[in-house]
């Protein structure tokens, strides 16, 4: 299985300290599972993937390709989106983008920030193949760039590239280099998990702008990856938000390693 999706566990099973009444209470809760998980469901528990043991996936571009013509209204044919709104799918990596289909195919639709997206709808009839063909196809796209929009005049450049590069301890902003790279191509690939943390360069400044706010709301909050962005947003106020998102979009994208 490339990706196993669980209802999050009640936390209340770990509160107990007891070491026979957690035992207990786990046997209980093997013999329930099933139970667990439709009640989970009608409770409207979120979903949660833990994305730190995923393996590669493996798609076909050429498949992706035709599978891809419903996303070009939005997306561009080739990944280069038709307005900065949306994000640049060209060169991005395919782990980083089939991990986010699956997120919205997988999604619960009362979700706060999956009932907003267009995307969950969009994204709830595909197969796994073609989501793999799809991230496959767009991440093998050459990512030119949008003509870029006017640098907003109150867009600090030089902060968002300290940002980034250097973090702000006083605020308790870490660097953003330490996870998406130095040069915002996506971190080395050291371990396969990190396939999934996504290239930040070239990328639009209105959608870094609105997704970083997403995340210093906690949304989404589905995988093990957003809440590692919850923490680092809530770090951030609107004005490093703006000068980070202009800094990264002014610089030219290229295919993530
Ligand atoms: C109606 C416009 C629209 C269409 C059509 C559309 N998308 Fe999207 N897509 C969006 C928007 C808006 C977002 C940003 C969602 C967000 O941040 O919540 C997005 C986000 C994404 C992302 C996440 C990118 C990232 O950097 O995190 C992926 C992957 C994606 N779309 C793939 C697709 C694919 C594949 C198709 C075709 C099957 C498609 N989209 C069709 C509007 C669209
Ligand atoms: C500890 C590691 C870590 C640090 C530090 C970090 N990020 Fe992230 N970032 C991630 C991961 C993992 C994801 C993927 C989250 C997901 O799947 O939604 C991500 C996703 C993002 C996205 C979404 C990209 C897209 O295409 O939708 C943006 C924007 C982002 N980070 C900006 C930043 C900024 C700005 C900083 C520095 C202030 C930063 N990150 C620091 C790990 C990190």
């Amino acid at each position: 299985m490339r990706r196993s999706t669980t209802r999050a566990q009640p936390r209340i099973l770990l509160r107990f300290n007891g070491p026979g009444r957690t035992l207990a209470l786990t046997a209980a809760g093997v013999a329930a599972g099933a139970l667990l998980v439709s009640c989970a469901a009608l409770e409207g528990t979120p979903l949660f993937t833990d994305l730190r043991t995923i393996e590669p996936i493996h798609g076909s571009a050429s498949a992706g390709a035709q599978k891809s013509t419903v996303c070009a209204s939005c997306h561009g044919a080739d990944g280069v989106p038709v307005a900065p709104i949306f994000p640049r799918l060209a060169g991005q990596r395919a782990d980083y983008l089939y991990h986010r289909l699956a997120s919205f195919h997988h999604a619960d639709p009362k979700d706060p920030y999956y009932s907003a997206s267009p995307m969950t709808a969009l994204a709830a009839g595909l197969s796994d193949e073609d989501m793999r063909d799809l991230a496959t196809y767009f991440a093998s796209q050459p990512p030119h760039a949008l003509e870029p929009p006017p640098p907003s005049a109150s867009a600090s450049m030089d902060h968002g590239e300290r940002l980034y590069a250097q973090g702000d301890p006083e605020h308790g902003i870490p660097p953003c280099q330490g996870c998406h790279g130095a040069d915002a191509k996506g971190p080395p690939l050291s371990a396969t998990y990190l396939a999934a943390y996504p290239a930040l360069r070239g990328q639009n400044a209105p959608y870094l702008s609105a997704r970083l706010t997403n995340y210093r709301n906690a949304k989404p909050a589905d995988t093990s990856n957003t809440r590692i962005m919850h923490g680092v947003a809530e770090t951030l106020d609107d004005g490093a938000i703006q000068d980070i998102s202009a800094w990264l979009s002014s610089l030219s994208p290229t295919p993530s390693p």
